[in-house]
């Protein structure tokens, strides 16, 4: 471990356990000294839910090699002007980090400790400056509901077109706002591969207390406007590829895996497509009768659903990657990875049990794994 890093790391133990205060501190001292900055700042925000410090903390104390992290800051600090933060933020944010670590550190803080946080935070925010800068795209995009579905008691397809042109690839994801929700964006996967009519379907599943998805489940109707942020994610296909490919996917999930698909339906003669669709139940498996006709449709690509909660379901029974595990060998596969944190952590710990190398596995995961 460098000396910067052992220095975050051991600064930061002294005020860990009073970190929801730390948080509550660090918010105060952002808004009092600038209150137009809380208009950045979702309405409803209480200090569990609030990202902002949470984030600061994980990159200063991770990306202990900014240079490695390069396109990751540039890519994060462009994605910031969809906050409408600028680069004056910066150093107000940066003060009131410093101010609260040193505040509730209390007589253990040293000026060791001052300069490594300092240090950090600014090659972090020059990187994310810098990315902003160059960003000649709009900070963000609307986009007009066109179609509502309501496919199971907790997940809906939906249709937008932006009212610019957007691009992006088959694989990626998006973040996303609603006027239900102002101001809290979340991440969303594309389920369709980029069309001459600019329309993108998005699948969502409700979380029981989700904000954001309840309210894009619940509430969203055809007409409505949302807000699109610039494209990320690099799960996408590679056409000079030629192995055949495993998708697994796990309920919706399946939205960048059906992109993925629809792309290789334009151009794939040569590889094997294998998709293994996983869900709690039946009525999970909500895209279940498309993929079929894809199946049936295309010599190259085979379907396998699974349920692992439904003991009525006619078909394979499990866990997705346990079913992964039945069929094989795999080794010479490319996969992409697509689910919940759990899924994708218990897929890839299945894989790396049946010998796929690591660098054949391309993943995304609904949250941190
Ligand atoms: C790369 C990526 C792609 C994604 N693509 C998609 C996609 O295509 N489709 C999709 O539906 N989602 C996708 N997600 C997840 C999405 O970004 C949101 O995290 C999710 O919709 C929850 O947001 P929310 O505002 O509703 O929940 P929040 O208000 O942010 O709350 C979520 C938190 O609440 C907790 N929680 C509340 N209720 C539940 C529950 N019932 N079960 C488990 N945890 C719960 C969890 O701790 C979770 O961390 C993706 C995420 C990532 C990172
Ligand atoms: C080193 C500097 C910074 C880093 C590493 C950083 C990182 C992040 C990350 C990763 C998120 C997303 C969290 C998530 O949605 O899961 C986030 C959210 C956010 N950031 Fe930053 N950020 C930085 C500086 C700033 C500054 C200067 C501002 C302006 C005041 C800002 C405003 C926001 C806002 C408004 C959110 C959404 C908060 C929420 O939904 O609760 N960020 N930040």
């Amino acid at each position: 471990m460098g000396n910067l890093s052992r220095l975050l790391k051991e600064s930061w133990t002294l005020v860990e356990e009073q970190q929801d205060k730390l948080a509550g501190y660090f918010y105060a001292r952002i808004f009092l000294d600038n209150p137009q900055v809380r208009d950045l700042f979702p309405v409803q925000m209480d200090v569990q839910r609030a990202r902002l410090l949470g984030a600061i903390v994980t990159a200063v104390q991770t990306l202990d090699d900014p240079d490695r992290f390069d396109d990751y800051l540039r890519a994060l600090g462009r994605d910031h002007r969809k906050f409408h933060v600028s680069a004056d933020h910066y150093d107000v944010v940066g003060a009131a980090l410093l101010e609260s670590l040193r505040t509730f550190a209390g007589e253990s803080w040293s000026i060791e400790y001052d300069q490594a946080w300092r240090d950090a935070y600014q090659v972090i925010a020059r990187k994310m400056v810098a990315g902003a800068d160059a960003d000649t795209n709009p900070p963000f995009w609307h986009a007009e509901v066109l179609r509502h579905e309501r496919r199971s008691r907790d997940i809906a397809v939906f249709t937008c077109r932006p009212m610019e042109p957007l691009e992006f690839k088959a694989g990626q994801y998006i973040s996303l706002e609603c006027r239900y929700q102002p101001r809290l964006w979340r991440v969303y996967s594309m389920a369709n591969a980029p069309d001459q009519d600019g329309t993108m379907e998005f699948h969502v599943r409700a979380l029981g207390a989700g904000w954001v998805s309840s309210a894009l489940v619940r509430r969203l109707k055809v007409g409505d406007m949302i807000r699109l942020a610039a494209p990320m994610g690099s799960m996408t296909l590679d056409r000079q590829a030629t192995r055949d490919i495993v998708c697994v996917a796990g309920g919706t999930g399946l939205a960048p895996i059906k992109a993925l698909i629809q792309q290789l339906t334009r151009y794939n003669r040569t590889r094997w497509v294998h998709v293994f669709f996983g869900a709690r139940d039946r009525d999970d498996l909500y895209d279940l009768a498309e993929l079929n006709q894809l199946g049936a449709k295309y010599p190259w690509l085979s379907v396998v659903p699974a349920c692992d909660k439904d003991p009525t379901f006619v078909g394979e029974q499990g866990t997705i990657a346990s079913v992964v595990a039945r069929y094989g060998p795999w080794a010479e596969h490319d996969f992409f990875v697509s689910g919940s944190p759990a899924m994708v952590r218990s897929t890839l710990r299945t894989l790396a049990e049946l010998q796929v190398p690591a660098v054949r596995i391309k993943y995304d995961a609904f949250g941190d794994i």
